[in-house]
């Protein structure tokens, strides 16, 4: 006889809160107020965001780094430097935060949407190809709650066709692919600092790249167009002030101390989480592949699918949530199904009238993604893979009760 559901009156498998985010200690309050203190407050008086900078990149396996004031922003001024032009089309999974894409509109180019593996909730690699056209000229891999994309197929694919990759690897710090960590692998990496991030300083972004002449064209975009050395009213190309403040960089600094445990905590607790999820049937944790040396774990992403599991996905959560766990059912709709898409709300961006006056996002159809945000989709913050061994047995087993009680539930 399975154990009375907490939705259904029964006992809940946890009442204890889970970690909370961010997470600060008087470390953090000593650097913020050091800040402070200085009188520097902007990047360019102080030194707080350029050692953040140096640091980051270090640890990524990039030579340059430029810090900006959010990820979005991050990814326009990677466009901006691959030198993306009006109606060029860029290549874009269509479940991912919507900056991924409307970042795109910002540059005046078009996104196209391309469908993921249902196993990794990634852009499919091999469905790349057929969406090059001759006016391709970018590809956005989006590597999802952390988990690296394909990335020696896409960019064996750019490269054989001419194409910058710029990693939107928003969800993927200190993550790796055989070993070389995300963001350092493409043309160029774009991180977001925004406060839900596993590194975070409110708001902030950084572009990451190898390419001396793409870091000399970044730098010169977040500062107004200016040129290194340069004087200060010489703008010699569009830009603007997408420059970090020195808080955010002391924020960043202190944070980063304890950001390589707290990724290597997360990568081993959701690798158990994994392990025993996948024990149930209709449960399909995001396949890690054997190229993934280290998950970044934003988030932890499952699939269920309610024909072998025995409810589906509204049932399971709000079950799951009486229990006391919370989770949530992710991006519920495909990038293209926005009304922004559908109705080609780009405000002043209409570059693609002159490449594609027949765009139509309503006839973009991408299977494998809507049955993620439509039916299966769940995910864990990853604030709770911060926790103990026991937190994620209480993960697991709360699903676990759910599944054995699941006849409580009328399904
Ligand atoms: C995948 C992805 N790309 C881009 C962004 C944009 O970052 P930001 O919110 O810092 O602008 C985010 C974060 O929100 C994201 O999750």
């Amino acid at each position: 006889m399975a154990d009375t559901l907490a939705i259904r009156g029964g006992v809940p498998v946890r009442t204890k809160p889970f970690a909370g985010w961010p997470v600060f200690a008087e470390s953090d309050e000593q650097a913020l107020l050091a800040a402070l203190r200085s009188g520097n407050w902007g990047k360019l008086q102080g030194e707080q965001v350029k050692t953040f900078e140096k640091r980051f990149a270090e640890y990524h396996g990039a030579r340059h780094a430029v810090a900006v004031v959010n990820g979005t922003v991050a990814l326009r001024l990677a466009l901006l430097a691959a030198g993306i032009q009006a109606g060029d089309e860029v290549l874009v999974p269509p479940y991912t935060f919507l900056a991924t894409a409307s970042a795109v509109v910002e540059a005046n180019a078009v996104p196209v949407f391309v469908d993921l593996q249902l196993d990794t909730f990634n852009i499919d690699p091999e469905k790349i190809e057929a969406a090059i056209t001759p006016r391709t000229r970018a590809i956005i891999p989006v590597h999802l709650g952390g988990l690296a994309c394909d990335m020696d197929t896409i960019m064996a694919t750019a490269r054989n066709r001419g194409l910058a990759v710029i990693e939107d690897a928003c969800h993927a710090h200190g993550a790796e692919y055989k070993g070389r960590r995300l963001g350092s692998l493409g043309d160029m990496g774009v991180f977001s600092f925004q406060s839900s991030k596993n590194l975070c300083s409110g708001e902030g972004g950084i572009i990451l790249t190898n390419n001396d002449d793409l870091a000399a064209r970044c730098w010169s975009l977040h500062n107004c167009g200016r040129a290194p050395g340069g004087a200060w009213y010489e703008h010699h190309t569009i830009g603007g002030n997408y420059r970090l403040s020195e808080f955010q960089g002391a924020v960043l600094n202190s944070q980063f101390d304890r950001f390589d445990e707290q990724a290597d905590t997360r990568d081993h607790n959701g690798k158990y989480l994994a392990e025993r999820l996948s024990k149930l049937p209709g449960l399909y944790p995001q396949v890690r592949t054997a190229d993934c040396t280290r998950h970044g774990y934003h988030l932890f992403s499952l699939r269920v699918v309610a024909a072998e599991f025995g409810i589906g996905r509204d049932a399971l959560l709000d079950a799951l949530k009486a229990e006391g766990i919370p989770t949530s059912p992710g991006y519920l709709i495909p990038l293209y199904r926005q009304p922004m898409f559908e109705n080609l709300a780009f405000g002043p961006y209409t570059g693609y009238r002159a490449s594609q006056p027949e765009l139509d996002y309503r006839q973009v159809k991408c299977p494998n993604c809507e049955t993620i945000s439509n039916d299966q989709g769940v995910w864990i913050e990853q604030r709770i893979l911060l926790g103990t061994r026991e937190d994620m047995d209480d993960i697991a087993t709360a699903f676990e009760k759910v599944h054995a009680g699941r006849d409580q539930l009328g399904a």
